[in-house]
């Protein structure tokens, strides 16, 4: 078991809010929120592709982001660590607040953001190392531990990755020797061996097989007991199996957030209704 430290504990206790199973109607308005967005536009230098996005993502659930080829939705993600600013013509005005703390402010620390909110992306992206030093990497980025604890964090963050079984018996082998669908659990178990708090994933099982999908799918479902997950999904029946909420997303603008179930059932606007069943997108 990994010790806590004076000043920070490794490994948070489950969350001991009561949750509705997925595919439960529950009322946002009653949970806390992690990530408020308002007013959120997005340019890629000359090219508009987010318009006032306002949105209440609530803490410690899974929500779902939907929507057509093209809507937004992985430069919505994408702001909320700042991953964006690598292109120096990208700009996000507007205001991400996570926790409370608006992180597109100049004073915002970024590598606490990136500890605190991790991402993973639509193809795996193992680092060239080994697996070990893979997850092992963040822990020694951002904590001061020990060899035992790096090793006892790695094993932990292995387990939770459901992928502890297939790869204790070869630590050290590059990651790169991994299956897509292993690599991609990789990426997880490294995301979350740093404790983030959110966790963004941009079609995480988009380039894997429905083995591994269903895999990563369970591991989306324990992750929601300690973690605020949005998952960006081109995969109605994945967005509705594991969300708890549904942001539908059309032309850079958010059309509906809500209940999954009632995107799902009965949603408000025709524009979800028309892309849920498949008559757009
Ligand atoms: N690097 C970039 N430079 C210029 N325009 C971009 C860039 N990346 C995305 N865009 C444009 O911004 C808009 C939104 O793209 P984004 O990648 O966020 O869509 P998406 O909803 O994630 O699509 P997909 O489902 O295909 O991943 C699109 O019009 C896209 O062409
Ligand atoms: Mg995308």
């Amino acid at each position: 078991m990994i010790m806590a430290t004076e000043e920070r504990v490794l490994v948070k206790p489950p969350s001991e809010v009561a949750k509705q199973r997925p595919g439960e109607i529950e009322d946002a308005s009653w949970l806390p929120v992690k990530v408020k967005v308002r007013n959120l536009n997005f340019h890629y230098g000359g090219h508009q592709a987010l318009f006032d996005n306002s949105i209440d993502i609530p803490a410690s659930r899974v929500t779902a982001i939907i929507g057509p080829s093209g809507c937004g939705k992985s430069t919505h993600i994408r702001v909320y660590n700042r991953i964006f600013e690598i292109y120096r013509s990208h700009k996000a005005k507007g205001t991400v607040e996570i926790d409370g703390e608006n992180v597109l402010s100049p004073a915002t620390d970024i590598l606490k953001l990136r500890k605190k909110v991790g991402m993973i992306f639509q193809r795996p992206t193992p680092f060239p190392m080994s697996i070990f030093n893979n997850v092992a990497y963040g822990v020694k980025l951002h904590y001061r531990a020990s060899r035992g604890e790096i090793a006892d964090r790695v094993e932990d963050a292995l387990k939770r990755g459901a992928l502890w079984d297939e790869v204790k018996d070869k630590l050290g082998e590059p990651a790169t020797a991994l299956s897509g669908g292993q690599q991609q659990r990789l990426c997880i178990a490294r995301a979350i061996a740093v404790e983030p708090e959110l966790i963004l994933m941009d079609e995480p099982c988009s380039a894997i097989d429905p083995v591994a999908t269903s895999k990563i799918e369970d591991l989306i479902e324990t992750l929601r007991d300690n973690y605020t997950v949005v998952l960006v999904t081109h995969n109605m029946q994945q967005a509705a199996r594991v969300s708890d909420f549904t942001a539908f997303f059309y032309k850079g603008r958010i059309v509906e957030f809500g209940a999954t179930k009632k995107i799902f059932t009965n949603p408000d606007s025709g524009q979800t209704e028309d892309y849920i069943t498949g008559r757009f997108g």
